[in-house]
């Protein structure tokens, strides 16, 4: 669980997040989604413990990881496989079972391989995934990745999603509503650095998204076009879609 109670913050010069009250319950995605500058960044830092807001309370259950936005500035260690151990090691793991850790982490992030790279030689989305295993490799009870998966081939991305979701909740911070639509439970809208919306991915795609800047998936729109209902990949289109036609097909 992570509670956040009037949560309000300033940089300095007005407030960015504004009288933000949320619980992140255990096992559920929570996508946190808004137009630039909407305060997701500044809020999933809140959840992390990186920022102390000026106003409000927050409490966890366990440790949060955080996987920041732009993560190359993160990187400082020589290999990809010290990158992973950093954070394990500071929580004080050592020998086999640092070892063990690092290697699950490098596994599911699909690094395995490029232990002795150099961090800042990875392609983007290698570089997206060992931001990822840096964190996993921690254990963390919830994981707050900011624009977290764009780079990320499919694949690698559902592993990631799996093993995320076993270890407890994730919240997603992004503006790609194709990906909201895949993976959410939940959505959260931030607009000017209040909560507006705050409810289930179904219902969330049925309000009025074009005041906050934001639009439906194509894939949903179409479905909802042609009467198929709630789909949430183009996949899943496809198969009603052809479901239709062999209905027509039959005769039924
Ligand atoms: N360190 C800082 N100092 C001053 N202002 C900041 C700082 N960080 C963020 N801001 C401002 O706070 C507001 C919210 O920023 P934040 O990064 O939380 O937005 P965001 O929703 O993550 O946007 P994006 O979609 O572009 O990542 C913006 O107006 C931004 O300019
Ligand atoms: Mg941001």
């Amino acid at each position: 669980m992570i509670r956040l109670r009037g949560i309000w913050h300033s940089y300095g010069s007005g407030y960015v997040l504004r009288d933000v009250s949320l619980d992140i319950g255990e096992d559920e995605v929570t996508a946190v989604v808004g137009i630039n500058g909407a305060g997701k960044t500044t809020l999933a830092k809140v959840m992390a413990g990186l920022i102390r807001p000026s106003r409000g309370r927050v409490e966890r259950s366990g440790l949060v990881g955080y996987v920041p936005q732009n993560p190359e500035y993160f990187f400082f260690e020589d290999t990809v496989f010290d990158e992973v151990a950093f954070g394990p090691r500071n929580l004080g793991m050592r020998g086999g079972e640092l070892e063990r850790n690092v290697r699950w982490a490098l596994r599911v992030a699909g690094l395995e391989g490029l232990e002795e790279r150099n961090p800042h030689t990875l392609s983007g989305g290698e570089k997206k995934r060992l931001a990822i295993a840096c964190v996993l490799s921690m254990r963390p009870l919830h994981v707050v990745l900011d624009e977290p998966l764009a780079n990320v081939d499919p694949p690698s991305r559902a592993r990631l999603m799996d093993v995320m979701r076993s270890l407890g909740s994730v919240v997603l911070v992004t503006h790609d509503m194709g990906l909201v639509l895949e993976l959410a439970d939940r959505v959260v809208l931030l607009h000017g650095g209040k909560v507006v919306l705050d409810e289930g991915t179904e219902e969330f795609f049925q309000e009025d998204l074009t005041p906050y800047g934001l639009e439906k998936p194509l894939t949903l729109r179409l479905a909802e076009e042609m009467g198929l209902g709630f789909v949430r990949t183009e996949g899943e289109l496809l198969e009603r879609l052809s479901t239709g036609r062999a209905g027509v097909e039959d005769g039924s």
